[in-house]
């Protein structure tokens, strides 16, 4: 799919209007500047969703949902970046030129089509067979009716029937042209020692199972027979288009409503997904009898951050899956457990009970996952010390997976009460098993470091969280294990004033970055602007400060990154554009002027006034253009972080300072940003190195403890270029300084 070239991207990116966008799905009305209308991402009845032309995204101010014409297209249509860049492309009708692919790649992509395309003739033949032929009626279709499965079920997961005949499938599909060899590479069929082809799925009843984007990639097989010799289900076998550990049953049905209700159901197997729907509980998916893995995962969170998992009530079931969920965990997924009463899995469950019932208990026994686990888990211990001692280690290792500095201590709070051990222990705790994490991560990553002996030094993450980070995706590496504690009420004041400054300066940077702050001058005489990002850059990089938010840290990566790969061509295209644009303007006033000129004196007045108004002009639309240059592109970003975190600092509610000049004239940011920028870079130096002293006093009480002449000294030397650091910054920021309290 990854095949669209690059200048197609941008311009189906630049075509696109995200009024026009959005007024196929929402009624919109004119509202100030912009337009207004009826979220479609949650429901309401006062207007929230708010659609901005010219910063060309929407955002509905109520639930937080919206941003380019990709992003939009992407969340209402519940489709992929490429799928949406499709979709647009289409629109608009701008011709895809998909990039040349080399001969493996043309080779690959012929044989997945194929694959997909006998599948797709299968899928044809099952459901053929289960609804107009006499054994698909009679066996196949008796049988779902049997398990209470409507027909709208039938036609919605496009259930099927294989046929009792050895070879039914293999013969029609061949007489239709379709290639043994696909037939077998796609698994439908296999080759006995003549090269006779044998339907695998024969006389099962059949569910087919389809990619989040509706291709069908394999298909299930249950026996209708009783008896234990032979497998209950026939799968597809893996191949290029069916990677079981990629797929998740019922997600292309399930996912519209994944996404409206802001939840996924987790359950086992086929039949639950089926009856659940059946009963009104849509989101529902079933990750087919194995443990979760990471791809599966990958793409819930796609559709939400909260997931339920569905458990019969039987107990070595529920223990044997916790295991899965540290994954879950460490995902960043919310989630909650259900368990159904004695003796139901979902299916019976939906069977044996009305809509509204299922409806009811599912909403009413919904119960948090760490209580739970901390619930059987203590249960199982009982009053034996050692036990609980290594139920408590369990779940310490568990919370210390939630990458969420909050939703961790949210759950030490709640364990804290719950098994009666003070908060603080199981913070260090906590900590301390964090820190190990991650001193294990930044071991294993030195390790492949070395393996690959890749030479190019990557900057390790400057830690002023004071505490472990998980592994980091980004290019950021693990940090080092740190000293285990927890954070003081002083230490998290000081890292949430970090965190604020950090979050003002990179909305400076996202949305002003290609701007000029100013201008210097070369030793060679010669002024060159200094973009916004540039002087940020240098900023930083002398006190070596970085972002320590990862995905604030992304974006800023990826917003330097344009700046210093595309921004130059782009600046000069645009302002070639624009010089012609001038020389037509002012071919224009030279005719006006020359039609309405009195004298020569008033033509030459005219003509430097025209002059003067062209060139304010020009300026200006070139300063635009530069001030929008990095959000326009970072806001349709294919990475999911880079557009979330673009399109929340750009669509972010400001207030505009009122700073009046002598002439009356209200200043806007972007005029003030010489004054706002080195500010913004002053509060998060300020904040850092308030953090930095703050660790040195600690380090000084150790030292003194332990009575450590050399260390005390060090220390102390250290307090002191940090302290004048900080009044000269203090005096840099005058009045504006909020120090935390102490
Ligand atoms: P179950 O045995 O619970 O089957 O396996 P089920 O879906 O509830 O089927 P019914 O109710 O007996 O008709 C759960 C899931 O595990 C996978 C299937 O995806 C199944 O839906 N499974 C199970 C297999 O792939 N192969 C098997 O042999 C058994
Ligand atoms: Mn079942």
């Amino acid at each position: 799919m990854r095949r669209i070239d690059q200048p197609t991207v941008q311009r189906i990116l630049d075509t696109a209007d995200i009024v026009d966008v959005v007024s196929d799905f929402v009624s919109l009305k004119r509202r100030g500047s912009g337009y207004i209308g009826l979220c479609p991402f949650h429901n309401e009845r006062t207007p929230s969703f708010s659609v901005s032309k010219s910063k060309n995204i929407c955002k509905c101010f109520s639930c937080g949902q919206g941003g380019s014409p990709v992003n939009f297209i992407m969340l209402h249509e519940q489709m992929s970046y490429y799928e949406a860049l499709m979709y647009l492309a289409k629109k608009y009708g701008i011709e895809v030129k998909e990039r040349e692919m080399t001969e493996e790649e043309r080779k690959a992509e012929g044989e997945r089509e194929s694959m997909l395309a006998v599948n797709e003739f299968a899928l044809e033949f099952f459901r053929n067979s289960l609804n107009s032929t006499p054994d698909g009626r009679n066996i196949g279709l008796a049988y779902f009716r049997e398990r209470g499965i409507s027909d709208t079920m039938i036609e919605r997961f496009k259930l099927g029937y294989s046929p009792e005949s050895r070879d039914a499938l293999a013969k029609e599909a061949v007489a239709k042209g379709y290639s043994p060899d696909y037939l077998v590479k796609a698994g439908l069929c296999y080759t006995r020692e003549h090269g006779e082809l044998r339907d695998r799925f024969r006389g099962r009843v059949i569910y087919p199972i389809f990619s989040v984007s509706g291709k069908i990639v394999a298909f299930g097989g249950r026996t209708l027979r009783k008896d234990k010799e032979i497998a209950k289900y026939v799968n597809s076998p893996e191949s290029v288009i069916y990677s079981k550990s990629r797929e998740l049953y019922g997600l292309f049905q399930a996912k519209r409503a994944i996404a409206a209700a802001d939840r996924c159901y987790l359950v086992e197997g086929y039949m639950d997904v089926i009856s659940l729907h059946q009963s009104g509980i849509e989101n529902v998916v079933a990750s087919s009898g194995t443990a979760l893995t990471e791809g599966q995962i990958r793409l819930i969170h796609r559709f939400t951050e909260n997931v339920t998992l569905v458990y019969d009530s039987d107990a070595a079931g529920i223990k044997a899956s916790l295991r899965g969920i540290g994954m879950l965990l460490s995902e960043g997924l919310n989630i909650k457990v259900l368990l159904l009463p004695e003796g139901e899995d979902p299916d019976s469950f939906s069977q044996h009970h009305s809509s509204s019932e299922v409806a009811a208990y599912f909403k009413e026994h919904e119960t948090d996952f760490i209580r739970f686990m901390t619930d059987i888990l203590l249960k199982d211990a009982g009053d034996d010390p050692l036990r609980r001692s290594k139920v408590i280690s369990e779940i310490v290792r568990t919370i210390a997976l939630i990458p969420d500095e909050i939703t961790r201590t949210v759950y030490i709070g709640e364990c804290s009460r719950m098994m009666a051990i003070e908060e603080s222990v199981l913070t260090l705790q906590v900590a301390k098993e964090r820190a190990e994490r991650a001193h294990r991560a930044a071991e294993d990553a030195g390790r492949a470091r070395a393996a690959q002996s890749i030479a190019s030094p990557a900057p390790a993450a400057d830690n002023l969280s004071g505490q472990a980070v998980t592994p980091a995706p980004t290019t950021q590496q693990p940090a080092p294990p740190l000293k285990t504690r927890p954070l003081s009420e002083e230490e998290r004041e000081n890292r949430h004033f970090l965190l604020q400054a950090e979050h003002e300066l990179m909305r400076y940077a996202l949305k002003y970055g290609a701007a000029t702050l100013a201008d210097t001058e070369t030793s060679d005489g010669n002024t060159i602007p200094v973009t916004v990002l540039d002087y940020i850059d240098a900023m930083l990089a002398e006190d070596d400060i970085r972002i320590t938010n990862l995905a604030l840290a992304s974006a800023y990566d990826a917003a330097l990154n344009l700046l210093r790969t595309r921004w130059d061509e782009d600046r000069d295209g645009r302002m070639a554009r624009q010089q012609a644009d001038d020389a037509e303007a002012f071919r224009l006033g030279i005719e006006q002027i020359t039609r309405s000129a009195i004298d020569m004196s008033s033509i030459k007045r005219a003509e430097d006034a025209l002059h003067q108004q062209i060139a304010t002009d020009s300026a200006r639309a070139i300063d635009e253009y530069a001030c929008n240059y990095i959000e326009r592109i970072l806001i349709s970003d294919p990475d999911d972080n880079i557009r979330r975190v673009t399109t929340e600092l750009v669509s972010e509610k400001h207030q505009l300072s009122k700073i009046h000049t002598k002439f009356s004239h209200v200043e806007t940011e972007r005029e003030r940003l010489p004054v706002l920028v080195p500010r913004a870079i002053a509060d998060l130096k300020y904040a850092t190195v308030e953090l930095r002293l703050h660790r040195q006093r600690k380090a000084l009480l150790d030292a003194q403890q332990q009575n450590d002449s050399d260390a005390i000294i060090d220390v102390m030397r250290q307090m002191q270029e940090l302290n004048a650091i900080k009044m000269e910054l203090a005096r840099f920021l005058g009045e504006r300084i909020l120090s935390p309290k102490k």
